[in-house]
């Protein structure tokens, strides 16, 4: 798949008053991106454009997090999220993000559709940044790619099943 992927280990930021937006298609792949997004992004729209969402995917995040993402806008709903994102030189920038599908006249899902704001700080330093880490721990200690998700997956939701909280209202408690 990708290649080695560098970072500089510098985060970068974007105004409380921006909202950074994409659109895809069904598989992921981008169809609309604005300036915020092409500004902290380091792209051009022409490079974006047609690409794969996860051309600004952060090697830190966990997949267990875009699996229930996935499994969630695929089902027809919408779902929040804290996201880091890496930018085309290897700085990162935190977001929280918005993601819904997009429906037709018949409710087909015809695209999903992503705003983004910066996120509060102390709930990224004090719950999201510590929970990242335990999950990419956990799928890290799997040989299998996918077992690690399985594994790191099963975490998130025994935590949410503990707490009696779906995730949208989890991350609203935060
Ligand atoms: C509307 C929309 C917005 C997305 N935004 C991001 C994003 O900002 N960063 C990201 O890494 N993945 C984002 N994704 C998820 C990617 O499609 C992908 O699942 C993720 O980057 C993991 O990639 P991988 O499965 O190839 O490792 C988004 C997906 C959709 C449908």
């Amino acid at each position: 798949m990708t290649a080695a992927v560098s970072l500089t280990g510098k985060e970068v930021t974007f105004g409380e008053d921006e909202i950074i937006v994409s659109k895809t298609d069904l598989k992921g792949r981008i169809t609309y991106a604005n300036d915020v997004f092409l500004r902290i992004a380091g792209y051009t729209e022409a490079e974006v454009l047609d690409q794969p969402h996860s051309i600004i995917r952060h090697p830190d995040m966990p997949r267990c997090v875009f699996k229930l993402l996935w499994d969630t806008i695929s089902a027809g709903s919408e779902i929040f999220a804290y996201v880091v994102n890496r930018s085309k030189n290897g700085d990162h920038y935190w977001v929280l993000a918005h993601v819904t599908p997009s429906f037709d006249a018949n409710r087909s899902i015809i695209g999903y559709h992503s705003n983004r704001r910066v996120p509060d700080r102390q709930v990224l330093d004090s719950a999201i940044i510590p929970l990242y880490r335990e999950l990419k721990k956990k799928e890290d200690a799997f040989d299998n790619r996918k077992d690690g998700m399985n594994a790191a997956f099963a975490d998130i939701t025994a935590l949410l099943q503990s707490k009696g909280v779906a995730y949208d209202e989890f991350i609203a408690t935060i």
